[in-house]
């Protein structure tokens, strides 16, 4: 169960969306944050990528994915990731290194409201594959209907 993998995790109301907060292990010489993939992680990460120098009215994002699972980490700085099933809505704002976001498949989602220096890292369960984007919301939410027939 996912909610079992995560140590300290709490749920936003949409589908699977998970705020894990992860360890801050403080120290004199600096602090360090740390996830071990089989362990805290949901999936095992084929593929990283980080997001950064975004002018801060642009939204990146604005879409979502048939299978893929994503775990996202604002390393530097803060920004907004706005999260949507097809049915409810939230706003997670990821503003300190160590808390993450997990985003399971069929989830729509936005990143904007980034500062000047903010670094989002996304780990994700697949490598890229531009045919496993869904980029129109009106197929997204057709596809949120077949599942939700399919699997009442
Ligand atoms: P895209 O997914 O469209 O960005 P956004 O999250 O803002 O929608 O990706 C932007 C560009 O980067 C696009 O040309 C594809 C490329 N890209 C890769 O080559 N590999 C990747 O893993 C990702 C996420 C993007």
């Amino acid at each position: 169960m996912l909610e079992e993998k995560f140590v300290s995790s709490i749920e936003v109301g949409v589908r699977g969306v998970r705020v894990v907060e992860l360890p801050r292990i403080e120290d004199p010489r600096g602090n360090l944050s740390v996830m071990e993939f089989e362990k805290d992680l949901p999936f095992v990460p084929a593929r990283c990528f980080w997001i950064y120098n975004v002018p801060g009215h642009h939204v990146r994002g604005e879409h979502s994915h048939r299978r893929l699972e994503q775990f996202l980490v604002c390393v530097k700085g803060a920004c907004v990731i706005t999260v949507d099933d097809g049915r409810n809505r939230a706003d997670v704002a990821l503003d300190r290194p160590n808390r993450g976001l997990y985003l399971p498949p069929l989830i729509w989602d936005m990143m904007h409201q980034f500062s000047h220096d903010a670094v989002l890292m996304v780990l994700a369960s697949e490598r890229y594959d531009p045919a496993e984007y869904i980029r129109n919301y009106d197929e997204f939410l057709q596809l949120i209907n077949q599942y939700e027939s399919t699997f009442p």
